[in-house]
């Protein structure tokens, strides 16, 4: 199990130039950040959350070194307002969307590329959230294509999600629901798309299924409340994140709650695209809140 860690360097050096004895990892996944964090900064300490029990006990059992430095919550970040003493860390770092622990394992039912239930609920033990293969079945075709338009910018959103429900039977795995898609594209369109014809799809469930969108709103309120000195550090790899990060930056800005210390996004380096091709989407970008 491996994830490899999407613009580590930028995030070390960042910290680096700032007070950082408490940190909060805001995405765990399999502590690949906070490793780096708890190696390069020995006075640290660090919590991790991540909504993911996997993650948490992968990333625990990881970090164990580390003894009393590191501790771990199973938490949405959404609900940021509810982890003990949330106003009294230097240092927050987001590391939004899935790891590759998460895409990797096909029971998780994130793949295009592997078989699996349709489930992509970041946090499987959360019966109360949909899984991919209700939300097929369970909402109409309007609003399949809204969440395949928003969430997956995909041009087809409406002859698929009229395909998913024109269906004869349920779709009940990743591959049932690959086979519809590669049905219903024109051959051409799939052959000009340059990357898997599902990805967009997929993407799109993945973002619904978890609220994700939701959880950052969610995540941006609880943190303009703060009011104590603080970095904050986000890593996104959808515009519709980037642009919610950017615009919230800008509003803090102008409410005076701080800097922003990234005009432009920072993108990962050629070298590190060569390295990890998923880190290619990732955009960085920091604020920092002073007193107020
Ligand atoms: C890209 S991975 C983080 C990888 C990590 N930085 C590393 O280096 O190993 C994102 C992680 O965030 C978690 N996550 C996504 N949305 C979340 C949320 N709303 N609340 C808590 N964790 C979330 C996912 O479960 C996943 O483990």
């Amino acid at each position: 199990m491996h994830h490899e860690p999407v613009m580590l360097n930028e995030v070390l050096e960042l910290i680096k130039n700032f007070p950082h004895s408490k940190i909060l990892d805001g995405t765990l996944g399999l502590g690949g950040y906070s490793e780096a964090m708890l190696e390069a900064f020995p006075e640290c300490r660090v919590l991790g959350l991540d909504r993911d029990s996997q993650a948490i006990d992968l990333a625990c059992e990881r970090l164990k070194v580390f003894g009393e430095r590191f501790s771990a919550l199973q938490k949405n970040f959404g609900s940021l307002g509810d982890v003990p003493d949330v106003n009294s860390f230097d240092v927050y770092v987001f590391d939004l969307g899935v790891s590759n622990m998460q895409i990797t394992t096909p029971e998780r039912g994130f793949s295009f590329q592997s078989d699996g239930p349709l489930d992509m609920r970041m946090n499987p033990d959360d019966e109360s959230s949909m899984t991919a293969r209700e939300a097929l079945q369970q909402l109409d075709e309007r609003t399949l294509a809204k969440i395949f338009w928003d969430y997956g910018e995909e041009r087809f959103s409406r002859q698929i999600a009229a395909a998913i429900k024109r269906y004869r039977k349920p779709l009940e795995t990743t591959s049932d629901l690959v086979s519809l898609i590669r049905d219903t594209l024109p051959q051409p369109v799939q052959r000009k798309m340059g990357t898997h014809p599902a990805r967009r799809i997929f993407q799109a469930l993945r973002i619904f299924v978890n609220d994700e969108a939701g959880e950052l709103e969610a995540l941006m309120s609880a943190l303009g409340e703060f009011s104590h000195e603080a970095l904050m550090i986000f890593v996104s790899y959808h515009s519709l994140e980037d642009r919610l990060v950017k615009k919230t930056f800008r509003e803090w800005h102008s409410d005076g709650l701080g800097k922003i210390l990234t005009r432009r996004p920072v993108t990962p380096s050629d070298d590190e695209i060569a390295r990890n091709y998923k880190a290619r989407s990732g955009k960085l970008r920091a604020f920092f809140t002073t007193r107020h």
